[in-house]
């Protein structure tokens, strides 16, 4: 049959972009070696009890209406505790089956094949993936803590983009604890962006999946406050709650939200509505607030262990990001190093972690690579990172 289906696909179909990280997951079991790779929450902060508990009461409250199909927009349970939570009103509140639903149809109602989506370099493989997989032109700006540096960085950009004559559509953002690197943008820096987008006639589309899990320092508003008719902001319930219920959210402009309405109505009718009843009951017992602080402390602990393994083990040259949360942090090794190349080594050797390079939209990167310091208990990490520094 070789050969057979080569001219049935569309041409979007040769714009997708295998997700390296899911190909690591196929080859390897990620509990029989030290994984540093994926984004996977810890199991422990899942409350079994109380999810089994919640579904019970749900099946009780809501009878057979928990399995029927539902609204497009998401159940109102869920919308109003999501809009209280985020201080919006309901008729800006979308719910998700989950976030990367979110980025996907944003980038489906807003962006033609050539079309730039501006973004951070690096960014999140899974938002990449999905501008890819609709011929988006993505133009990726790396940090510069210098904020009139990093302004440069990024008109210079915008004046490229213009001199091709092409448009830019969003810029894509994660400015709480970024996947892959770990860090935030400040609060200036968030200005300075939205100052952008309103200068440049641009929307923003703010993914922010990490934003509760912080450990330290102070909460910064979101680019969503800063410009609530501008920025789309994405949340999920997945590293609050548990990935598994593909619940989240998008928040914006009605007006933005009518065509991600029914866009979704040809994606999946509705989210998934027994999932939806379980995250309204859990938001509105106190139960996800409760859990959350446990997840809170675990992850800090676990961000703590793997920062103090690295500074004792590492050997020098090898530098890291220190996130104030989420679930990675980003190494950088000396210039020449290639993280693909190590990559089979240090599976061979029983240690895995992204290369860096796969989220960098020009392929650089080389020397950088992506931890994970969420799923793997506090023994593994600290036997992967004396194993990974002494192969490095
Ligand atoms: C930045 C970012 N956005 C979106 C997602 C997708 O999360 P979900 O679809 O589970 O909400 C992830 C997952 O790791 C992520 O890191």
């Amino acid at each position: 049959m070789s050969g057979f289906y080569a001219d049935k696909f569309s041409e979007d179909v040769g714009s997708f972009f295998r997700s390296p990280v899911r190909e690591i997951f196929k080859k390897v079991d990620l509990n029989a070696i030290y994984s540093f790779a994926g984004g996977y929450p810890s199991a422990e902060t899942f409350p079994m009890e109380e999810i089994r508990r919640t579904m019970s009461e749900v099946i009780d409250k809501y009878g057979s209406k928990a399995f029927q199909y539902g609204a497009t927009q998401g159940v109102p349970e869920l919308r109003e505790e999501v809009a209280k939570r985020c201080g919006v009103t309901v008729d800006r509140v979308q719910i998700t089956s989950s976030s990367q639903q979110g980025i996907d149809v944003c980038t489906r109602v807003l962006v033609n094949p050539g079309d730039v989506i501006l973004t951070s370099s690096p960014s999140y493989l899974g938002a990449l993936q999905s501008f890819r997989s609709y011929r988006a032109d993505i133009r990726g700006v790396k940090h510069n803590p210098d904020l009139e540096a990093f302004k440069q960085s990024y008109e210079a950009v915008i004046e490229q983009v213009k001199t091709e004559g092409k448009q830019i559509k969003f810029l894509y953002m994660i400015p709480d604890f970024q996947n892959p690197s770990g860090e935030s943008l400040t609060l200036e820096e968030r200005k300075m962006l939205v100052g952008l987008a309103q200068k440049h006639d641009f929307l923003i589309v703010e993914d922010s999946p990490y934003r509760e899990l912080r450990y330290e320092g102070e909460h910064i508003p979101t680019m969503y406050s800063l410009d609530p008719d501008r920025v789309i902001h994405l949340g999920s319930f997945s590293k609050i709650f548990a990935p598994g219920f593909r619940l989240g959210w998008a928040i914006a402009h009605p007006e933005i939200l009518d065509k991600i309405y029914v866009c979704k109505q040809s994606l999946d009718l509705c989210p998934p509505i027994f999932d939806q009843y379980v995250a309204a009951e859990f938001l509105a017992s106190g139960r996800l607030d409760e859990n959350l602080l446990k997840s809170i402390e675990l992850y800090k602990g676990k961000r703590d262990l793997l920062l103090g393994l690295l500074e004792e083990h590492m050997p020098e040259g090898v530098t890291w990001t220190h996130p104030e949360g989420g679930l990675f942090l980003f190494l950088t090794m000396p210039e020449g190093f290639d993280a693909v190349k190590f990559y089979d080594k240090a599976l061979d050797a029983g240690v895995a972690y992204v290369a860096g390079e796969f989220f960098h939209p020009d392929g650089s990167g080389k020397n950088t690579m992506r931890m994970n310091f969420s799923f793997m208990s506090p023994q593994k990490i600290t036997e992967g990172v004396k194993l990974l520094a002494t192969l490095l």
